[in-house]
């Protein structure tokens, strides 16, 4: 996060001591990334914050891929990614390559015995359906339809979901990645603050609020996901012994809502959609927009070679118009190396037409990527051949 943001209570002076009321002092942990040059934070626990009492089983979460050199066309039927009680269990790795994994998940309860941190990756989780809270040590970010949430590498947290569903209420998009989620570059000035071009502003971006304090020993599990592995450690202390913090890395939360689309005359191309940047993926938002208005404007977009990457939409909710038969919770992926457009029929049904209400989130990567075996139990196989007149 790019701007500067406190909870609690801090020293006059970082480094310093920093007195308890009943006597001792409070631990001081910086929080960074990219060695000492990324953004980080000053937080200040209760108890230390490296008390491990017990290490115990490693998981393997290595997705396990089906088709690592792909070239087809694929539509995913992401609904039916079958929903599961625990949030890690259900969330189904489906688009993979070295620098991210893209899944789905519909986990049907909130995590009540176990933290979670992932210290492999930064992760972004996109709320389709279900409302609840990210708690984490930084304070809780309450979530809803439509919400980005961008959890950096080492943030330890729980999920909680409001109403622990008995089905499939809960579903969740998510990208965990190799390199730092950052809001695009373009976007900001030197100083870091999103400029009036930009597509979203600080006021769109909910921080962290009710800071969490326990002053609590005993055991407390934390799954720890590092090297494509997922380790059980017990610690001596409760995660969540934060009395105050500041800094600029921390998570937060973007409503694909709140995104103010950019228009023109003519069609505009995917970079005006941009909501986040890595080194290695883009993401943007697609939302409810006024049309092209030159008089001979074509809405739908033109076909397109996108030789430099792999192109994967998640349809969230309303009429996909560039598409035929799309459906909420579809995935498209397009690989680089063929082009792709509009269905047949889409460019002409889209003549004349004022709006779009559709949401949808793409995820561009640079790389090819690879498609795991729950990938294929989602695909319907005929996709690719879907620009043929008689398909
Ligand atoms: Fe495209």
């Amino acid at each position: 996060m790019p701007f500067y943001h406190t909870l609690g209570q801090l020293p006059h002076k970082r480094h310093t001591q920093f007195a308890k009321p009943g006597g001792g002092l409070y631990y001081e942990q910086l929080f960074g990334t990219i060695g000492f040059d990324g953004m980080s934070s000053l937080l200040y626990h209760v108890h230390r914050p490296t008390m491990v009492r017990h290490v115990l089983e490693s998981v393997d979460m290595t997705p396990r891929v089906a088709v690592d050199k792909n070239m087809l066309s694929r539509k995913l039927l992401g609904f039916q990614v079958p929903p599961a009680d625990d949030f890690l269990d259900s969330r189904t790795p489906l688009l993979v390559n070295n620098d991210l994994i893209v899944g789905l998940a519909s986990p049907r309860q909130s995590m009540a015995d176990y933290f979670y941190k992932n210290a492999d990756a930064d992760e972004l989780l996109f709320v389709h359906r279900g409302t609840g809270r990210l708690r984490t040590l930084f304070g809780t970010l309450p979530f809803g339809y439509g919400d980005y949430l961008v959890i950096p590498r080492g943030v330890i947290y729980q999920i909680e979901f409001d109403t622990p569903a008995p089905g499939d209420e809960n579903r969740l998009l998510y990208v965990e990645s190799h390199a730092p989620i950052y809001t695009p570059k373009r976007y900001r000035n030197h100083f870091g603050q999103l400029l009036e071009q930009s597509p979203f502003c600080e006021r769109d971006l909910r921080r962290p609020q009710d800071l969490e304090t326990h002053d609590e020993t005993g055991d407390f599990l934390i799954k720890i996901k590092k090297q494509g592995a997922l380790h059980s450690l017990v610690y001596a202390s409760h995660p969540f012994d934060v009395v105050g913090w500041d800094g600029y890395n921390y998570p937060y939360v973007f409503n694909i809502q709140d995104f103010e689309p950019i228009t023109g005359r003519v069609h505009q191309p995917p970079p005006v959609h941009q909501t986040f940047q890595t080194e290695s993926f883009v993401v943007c938002s697609f939302v409810p927009r006024l049309f092209d208005y030159h008089p001979l404007a074509i809405p739908a977009p033109y076909n397109h070679s996108n030789i430099d990457s792999d192109e994967v939409i998640y349809y969230v909710d309303g009429d996909f118009m560039s598409r035929n038969d799309i459906k909420p919770g579809h995935i498209t992926l397009h690989p680089g190396g063929i082009p792709h457009g509009p269905a047949p029929g889409a460019m002409e049904r889209s003549i004349g037409k004022k709006e779009t209400v559709e949401y949808a989130v793409m995820v561009d990567t640079f790389r090819p990527l690879m498609l795991t075996e729950q990938a294929l139990k989602l695909d319907d196989g005929v996709y690719y051949q879907s620009w043929l007149d008689v398909y």
